[in-house]
């Protein structure tokens, strides 16, 4: 061992000990008779002091190093000089005075400065990640990312579940987003694929008989990035035998409480809150809702059925709505520039204009000279509008650009308004999603979760005759308006399957290519089974209170799938493809 202990492990107890630390060098002041060399590790910094009495080889050494230098110093605690001592710092009363000092390797200086704050460009510090990785923040990142990872072993182990590795290399898995392939050597013009989760895998193991399974994950998505997705990423995959949702979500809120008491020193009170998909959309908007704020959506359908304001009416005429939300206390807060980003931003989730009225010291709107006094009067009754409030309004022919933009718009005007405390952790299940979405791309009705997922016994009855009534027995995790997991109760029976895979409008054929094996499997006894997987990379980042998954993977890829630092993916040898039997088009 080249150390004794980490550089800021060291306080008033070691004083008058010998200790030899390791590390980089922070920085280095050269005072003519005094250095100080900040030593880092990924602990924190140890001030390394060396005077006129210090051997003059050492001295000259330390004369020498520059910026990340490595070191390995050897001396004895001593406390600092009265008006040394440096209070923003956790070993800042002591320091090591230096009598063996070793430059283990010399550096080149970095692109950019090593230290907590930095406003250096994001692209030239992930092309630099290994170096960006040095930083405190990072640093803090990645070890959560580690204590929840090891708590997940722990609580599952504890709850009698067993760790099994599933392949990587499989067969396309039937999930929403595009697979990873992986060309065969052996077989040419046959694909792997990258698993997009592990569900069929941990389905075959209930099947099996390992009736509690946990995995930590990587899971491959060939779909586009956003702040909170990367295509490759770390699921918590869980799947459990002879148990319905009750069970799964209890044993999900368990680990939740016991982590964030365990890690967080945070209390959260269980049970969490639970709502059903057709709930969170009608007064939220959408799927995910963020619950740290109202703002709930107010439809005001009813009171404009008759009205002769063609932007309403016509949207309800066509079987759309008109739907708002009020700001509360926000008249003052959005000036008509700011209504106009508004309005632009609801654009972007293609609802065509955005109405408001605004009461401040006298009631603005956009609307109002459009309709009838009581039509007006009847919409301010129905949203509770006050003086000091602004009232949102969005028409839409199609309800769920109504939703889209009314949900967006509501956590938009939340963040602006600093509504969304990152510091408060607001939980809530989803459940009772629609089975089905219809796929305006495919022609088709397509799973929501996928089709493994057990329908409602009450709807099996719809799936032929009418998908749309049919509601899965399917539930999302929520925190803060982020999906942060999801599961099912899937289906066991192999009929079932099978009307399921019908109401998908796959062939025989096509079920026996894709599906056959899982479909034999079912007839060898299959006991009932559910599951859920979280993502763990957006638990901890939500733990840790940041934007972006990115902060918590220590080689994340950037917006276009590549990664800066090894500059992936990239061209192979000819020989290579060749070997493959592949051609580029
Ligand atoms: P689902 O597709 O909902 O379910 O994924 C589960 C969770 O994984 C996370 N996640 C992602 N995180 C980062 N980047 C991505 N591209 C990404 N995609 C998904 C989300 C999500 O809630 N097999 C089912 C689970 C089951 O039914 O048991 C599944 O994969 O936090
Ligand atoms: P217009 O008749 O297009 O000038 O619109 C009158 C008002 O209705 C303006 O305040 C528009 O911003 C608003 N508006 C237009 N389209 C919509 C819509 N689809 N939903 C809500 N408000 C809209």
């Amino acid at each position: 061992m080249y150390r004794t202990k980490y550089c800021a492990e060291f306080n008033e107890s070691d004083i008058g000990t010998r200790a030899k630390v390791c590390g980089w060098v922070q920085k280095q002041r050269d005072l003519g008779t005094l250095i100080f060399v900040d030593l880092r590790d990924r602990t924190g910094i140890i001030q390394l002091a060396f005077d006129d009495k210090t051997d003059k080889e050492i001295f000259d050494i330390a004369f020498g190093v520059r910026a990340e230098y490595v070191l390995c110093a050897e001396g004895v605690i001593r406390s600092r000089g009265e008006g040394a001592i440096n209070p923003n710092m956790k070993t800042g009363m002591l320091e090591l005075y230096v009598d063996k000092l070793e430059v283990l390797s010399v550096a080149q200086t970095p692109p950019f400065e090593i230290k907590e704050e930095t406003d250096v460009k994001e692209e030239l510090r992930l092309k630099y990640r290994y170096l960006d990785l040095r930083r405190a923040p990072l640093q803090r990142n990645i070890l959560m990312r580690s204590r929840v990872a090891r708590h997940t072993r722990e609580y599952f182990e504890d709850n009698g579940f067993i760790e099994i590795e599933t392949p990587v290399l499989i067969k396309s898995t039937p999930e929403g987003a595009r697979d990873y392939l992986v060309p065969s050597r052996v077989h040419p013009g046959s694909f792997y694929a990258l698993p997009q989760s592990p569900q069929l895998y941990k389905q075959l193991l209930m099947l099996s008989g390992f009736d509690r399974y946990i995995q930590i994950a990587k899971c491959f998505r060939d779909e586009d990035l956003r702040a909170d997705r990367q295509p490759e990423f770390t699921q918590i995959d869980l799947e459990m035998s002879f148990v319905d949702e009750n069970d799964i979500m209890t044993m999900v809120e368990g680990f939740i409480a016991s982590l964030f008491d365990k890690v967080m020193g945070m209390k959260v009170e269980l049970p969490l809150r639970r709502m059903t998909w057709d709930e969170a959309m009608n007064r939220y908007g959408s799927d995910k809702p963020d619950l740290r704020f109202g703002f709930e959506i107010c439809d005001l359908s009813d009171v404009l059925k008759n009205t002769e304001f063609k932007v309403f009416g016509g949207a309800i005429a066509e079987g759309g709505s008109v739907r708002a939300i009020n700001i509360k206390g926000g008249a003052d807060k959005f000036s008509r520039k700011e209504i106009d980003k508004l309005t632009d931003f609801v654009k972007t989730y293609r609802a065509k204009g955005l109405a408001w009225s605004k009461w401040a010291d006298e009631v603005s709107s956009s609307f109002a000279k459009f309709l009838t006094e009581e039509e007006t009067n009847a919409i301010y009754a129905k949203t509770e509008f006050e003086k000091g409030d602004l009232l949102l309004v969005v028409a839409d022919s199609k309800n769920k650009v109504v939703f889209d933009s009314l949900g967006a718009l509501r956590c938009e005007v939340a963040e602006k308004l600093g509504l969304r405390d990152k510091n408060v952790f607001n939980f809530l299940w989803i459940t009772d999603f629609p089975m089905f979405e219809y796929s305006e791309e495919d022609d088709r009705w397509v799973a929501m979760h996928h089709p493994f997922t057990a329908p409602r016994e009450e709807d099996i009855q719809y799936l032929k005759s009418a998908p749309d009534k049919v509601y899965a027995r399917a539930y999302d995790i929520v925190l803060n308006g982020t999906e942060l997991g999801g599961g099912s109760v899937r289906i066991h029976r192999q009929d079932l399957q099978a009307k399921v895979f019908d109401a998908l409008g796959l062939s025989p054929e096509e079920i026996e290519v894709k599906f056959g094996f899982l479909l034999e499997a079912f007839k060898y006894g299959a006991p009932p089974h559910a599951g859920l997987a979280f993502g763990l990379d957006r638990l901890v980042s939500l733990m840790l209170g940041l934007d972006a998954i990115r902060d918590v993977i220590a080689f994340p890829k950037v917006q276009n799938a590549s990664e800066l630092m090894t500059q992936c993916p990239s061209e192979v040898p000819e020989k290579s493809l060749d070997e493959l039997g592949i051609c580029i088009k």
